[in-house]
């Protein structure tokens, strides 16, 4: 069964292909970076313009890579939630007119369960159950992942997103929005050591994570210091070792509550190379093992769209649904 998955929810346009046996034949790509980094954030009128211009060429492209056409499309997936309710209307409307236009089946895919099982197109594919961890810009959240269909939220952040800690401590670093990757790299030549930020929540009971402190610590710090080089990197260090700590030591806690042995990390933070390299280390030492998306994979993109859908959904296909979408949706809401 071929999918045809389209992502507009924020601030990447992604369409790709995949094959419910081969994984992705076809994807194309892009990301409004340089649109939005004038403004320091997404913009989201001009999120939902950008992605009208890109996401037909977008299409053609995932499908000439794939050597295919549109007429061997059997089901269209696209993000239907949550996101920007602009944004979401325009791949809500190309999936729509392209199953009217081609007589296929259009399912709308949780955006969250898209980068969920995006860590099953990675070779080694984790097996279920497993603990995921979701690291993104807008969501911090640990689930149980017993089968697809079948999650069950196990703690989340009660203020900012790991992603938005980073985004706005970069900026604050005056780096360019969006500062996580800037941030990380600055980070290699800085001391973690210099500033103990807070690891807020660390030693509490539960698995839920609050960032919102910490990025004021780091505020307090950067004006409480000339802020030379040396200052930037070292704040960048030791900011990405708090939070680093902090990931590290709730996903141990839920990999021991759960008495799972696989942990699967998803969304764009999951790309950061210091978090990678702590989780592989400490669930070594746990006798556990993890699983990352390929890079490209854990920010958005077409790909996980199409691909929860071909899980989801499997041969034979759903009928069409709604047109619709939703800004607001509870991933546990998903639970079969
Ligand atoms: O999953 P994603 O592409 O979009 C959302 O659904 O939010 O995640 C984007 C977030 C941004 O906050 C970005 O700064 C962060 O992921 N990010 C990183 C890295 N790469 C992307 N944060 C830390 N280190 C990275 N290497
Ligand atoms: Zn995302």
């Amino acid at each position: 069964m071929l999918v045809l998955g389209i992502e507009t929810s924020c601030d990447e346009t992604g369409v790709a292909l995949c094959d419910d046996r081969l994984g992705v034949l076809g994807e194309a790509l892009h990301s409004q970076v340089d649109l939005h980094a004038l403004y320091g954030g997404v913009v989201p009128e001009l999120a939902s313009r950008d992605h009208i211009r890109r996401a037909v060429p977008l299409a053609r492209e995932a499908l000439a890579q794939a050597g295919r056409t549109l007429a061997d499309v059997d089901l269209i997936a696209y993000t239907q939630g949550p996101g920007l309710a602009g944004a979401l209307l325009v791949g809500a409307s190309l999936a729509a007119g392209l199953g009217i236009a081609l007589s296929r089946p259009v399912v709308g895919v949780h955006h969250l369960e898209g980068h969920l099982l995006s860590p099953l197109l990675a070779d080694p594919r984790p097996d279920f159950p497993f603990v995921a961890l979701l690291v993104s810009g807008g969501h911090t959240q640990l689930m149980a992942v017993e089968g697809v269909g079948r999650y069950a939220l196990l703690g989340e952040t009660v203020d900012d997103a790991a992603g938005e800690a980073f985004d706005k401590t970069a900026s604050l670093l005056g780096l360019a929005y969006p500062g996580g990757p800037a941030l990380s790299r600055l980070a290699q030549s800085g001391d973690p050591k210099r500033f103990p930020f807070p690891r807020p929540m660390i030693a509490s009971d539960g698995l839920d994570f609050s960032f919102s402190g910490l990025k004021t610590a780091a505020l307090q710090c950067v004006r409480r210091h000339e802020p030379d080089e040396r200052l930037r990197a070292d704040v960048a260090a030791s900011f990405q070792a708090a939070v680093v700590d902090v990931l590290a030591a709730k996903c141990l806690r839920a990999l021991e509550e759960t008495g799972m042995t696989r942990l699967v990390v998803a969304g764009g933070v999951g790309a950061n190379a210091a978090l990678r390299e702590r989780l592989q280390r400490e669930a070594a030492g746990a006798g556990a093992s993890v699983f990352f998306p390929p890079p490209r994979l854990c920010t958005d993109n077409g790909a996980m769209i199409a691909f929860a859908a071909a899980l989801r959904h499997g041969p034979g296909g759903p009928g069409r649904e709604d047109f619709t979408v939703r800004p607001r949706w509870d991933l546990a809401s998903l639970a079969q």
